[in-house]
């Protein structure tokens, strides 16, 4: 597999689109406090921008879920990293690079409706709606992709290209 040249998403143009879900995310939680929980790697690089975008008090916090080796879906998730404070009662937005399977994100959210949240949303960089293997919706989307594999902005193939600042097509 090779990396396209030519951006699928650019830069300028993510850029953009984070700011409009910040700010949509800051009218939807005026008056409240909320606890962003980055699902990482992957969502390193656009929870970053994102968190710059957000003027609603907020704590931050990390998971870590893999469910990926290379670029095809093994099934079975594994939790590797869980917050640090207790979520019960409060307001949680998961932050997550891409919305495929679902079934990271199936277990990620899990982590939070166990907890006894007060609310559950999950902001998404990108959605690959037509690879869904679990129902799960997300609440902010990015950019809406069809089915195909992509790195850049804090996504990998094999650890690599998630420095990118902009998405790419491995074709
Ligand atoms: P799901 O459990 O199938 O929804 O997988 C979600 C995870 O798989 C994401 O958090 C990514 O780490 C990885 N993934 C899915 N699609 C892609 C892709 O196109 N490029 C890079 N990683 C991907
Ligand atoms: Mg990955």
């Amino acid at each position: 597999m090779r990396l396209s040249e030519r951006p699928l998403i650019a830069a300028d143009t993510i850029q953009a689109r984070v700011r409009e879900l910040g700010e949509r995310i800051n009218a939807d939680y005026a008056g409240r406090e909320l606890v962003v929980v980055v699902v990482l790697k992957g969502g390193l690089l656009f929870a970053a921008d994102l968190l710059r975008a957000l003027r609603v008090p907020l704590s931050l916090e990390y998971v870590r879920a893999k469910s990926y080796d290379g670029d095809s879906s093994q099934g079975a998730v594994e939790l590797k990293v869980l917050p640090e404070q207790p979520l019960a009662g409060k307001h949680v937005l998961f932050v997550e690079d891409i919305l495929d399977t679902g079934r990271t994100t199936a277990a990620v959210l899990e982590i939070a409706q166990q907890a006894n949240a007060a609310s559950i949303r999950l902001c998404v960089l990108l959605d690959k709606p037509s690879r869904r293997a679990t129902p799960v919706h997300a609440d902010y989307v990015g950019f809406t992709i069809g089915d195909r594999f992509v790195v850049g902005y804090g996504l990998d193939h094999n650890e690599r290209h998630r420095e990118l600042p902009a998405i790419h097509v491995m074709e």
